[in-house]
């Protein structure tokens, strides 16, 4: 079953997780640069300031994705590189590097994916008015948006708006474990609908660029099952999904947030921000959805007292028997394939990118220099099967991004998961491929699995 031709076969990363330079060249701080240095904040007290010194290793990186063969590349702009303070005039120096990892990128026969947002607000924003809490906030991303949009239209051929807004909404602003750090649902919820309104004045901005690139946003999307098949547990899944995944596909692809959830959320919270106009303002068309997937959810109705604001807990993970990661995560390709047969069932067949896929390894080298990893080589046979499935059902997949291009800074985890198909050795910064990544460019140049 071969993929179609022209489909996009990558690999992604984002700003953080691989430039360092945290304070060249003009850029100003971000959320995540104060967040990591904060004491107790991230594993091991690791930071994003070399992270891969990719901001001066960029050539040779772009030489490795040449050498995997890969046609397509997802990276992500550094908001305040761009803009120091979150507003205002541009950085040159800052826009100047994205200009040069396109022209690089181009100059090998590698089509750019650029996202605005992969969680690396301006520091300012933040002090100043509460970040993505703020609706002032949607309004100055949009301005960020149009300065890209002129700065790199010539060159990029995919726009992301956002990564996964779900992640930056409740981890940042509820669970309090990724920056800025907050524990409060109202807090989540008033950035989840910022980050949706922001995605939607963005692609309202490019559009009236007459750019002719395609534009969508990416959502971490988790199928969620119940743990034991109770009245009590299924309604809990159903919760759960309209929690992370449907609170974020209803305004985008259905004009409306899902009604339960409104209703749930209701009962907890007074909902004032969200204005009159603001889901049509989401709902915008757009040209594809970029799905990050990894993993599938189990869940159980919560016990009396067990959780505050949930009807639902999330099963603990790795005590199931089915394989994991070593960060524990379940590999459950079957599940990928229900998602995207569902996302056309249910939202208008949207044309579909794979924006990251991908497993955490305890990598290490061999003696003989080399790093086998068998286990990802399965885990992105697996998927990429179940994503040969879906289009022979007739699921419109256009692409796929393999997380990740390289090792990186894994956000609160620091850099002991390791998401590459290419090694990072810390130390020294040199880059070692993986057997996946051998593997995968087998993939690309067939077109197909082998
Ligand atoms: C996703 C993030 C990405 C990376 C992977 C493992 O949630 O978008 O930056 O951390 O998980």
């Amino acid at each position: 079953m071969p993929f179609p031709t022209e489909f996009a076969w990558g690999a992604a990363t984002s700003s953080y997780q691989i430039e360092g330079a945290a304070h060249e060249d003009g850029k100003g701080p971000s959320i995540w640069d104060t967040f990591s240095h904060t004491p107790g904040k991230v594993a091991n007290g690791d930071t994003g300031d070399v992270a891969c010194d990719h901001y001066y290793r960029w050539a040779d990186d772009l030489d490795l994705i040449g050498s995997h063969g890969l046609n397509a590349y997802r990276f992500s702009v550094s908001w305040p590189r761009i803009q120091p303070d979150g507003r205002g005039p541009v950085n040159q120096k800052g826009l100047d590097f994205y200009q040069r990892l396109c022209d690089g990128l181009l100059e090998r026969g590698i089509r750019p994916a650029a996202t605005l947002y992969h969680w690396d607000l301006p520091q300012a924003l933040q002090d100043d008015g509460a970040g993505w809490q703020n609706r002032d906030t949607a309004e100055r991303f949009a301005e960020y948006a149009a300065i890209l949009y002129d700065g790199l239209g010539d060159r990029v051929a995919w726009w992301v708006t956002h990564n996964e807004p779900w992640v930056a909404a409740a981890l940042g602003h509820r669970l309090g474990i990724h920056a800025p750090g907050i524990r409060d649902l109202a807090a989540e919820l008033r950035t989840s609908h910022h980050l949706l309104l922001s995605h939607g004045l963005a692609v309202e901005a490019y559009r009236s660029t007459g750019l002719a690139a395609p534009i969508g946003i990416t959502l971490n999307l988790m199928p969620t099952y119940p743990q034991h098949d109770t009245h009590e547990d299924r309604r809990a899944a159903i919760l759960s999904d309209g929690y992370t995944n449907r609170w974020y596909l209803d305004p985008l692809f259905r004009g409306t947030y899902p009604a339960d959830m409104l209703e749930y959320f209701a009962a907890r919270l007074r909902l004032d921000w969200i204005r009159p106009g603001d889901v049509e303002q989401m709902a915008r068309p757009t040209d594809f959805l970029g799905v990050n997937f990894y993993s599938r959810r189990v869940v159980r109705a919560s016990a009396a007292g067990e959780a505050a604001e949930f009807a639902w807990v999330v099963r603990s993970e790795g005590t199931t028997g089915i394989p994991t990661s070593d960060l524990g995560w379940e590999m459950t390709p079957e599940t990928l394939l229900e998602l995207l047969v569902r996302l056309k069932a249910d939202y208008g067949s949207p044309a579909i990118l794979i924006t990251e896929n991908g497993c955490a390894l305890n990598d290490t080298v061999g003696g003989d220099g080399k790093v086998h990893d068998p286990r990802r080589i399965e885990y992105l046979r697996t998927h990429l099967a179940a994503l040969e499935e879906s289009i022979a059902r007739g699921v419109d997949v256009r692409g796929y991004f393999a997380w990740s291009l390289l090792d990186n800074f894994e956000w609160a985890e620091g850099y002991g998961p390791r998401f590459g198909i290419t090694y990072v050795d810390y130390a020294t910064q040199g880059r070692i491929p993986k057997d996946s990544a051998r593997w995968y460019a087998d993939v690309v140049r067939r077109n197909g699995l082998p």
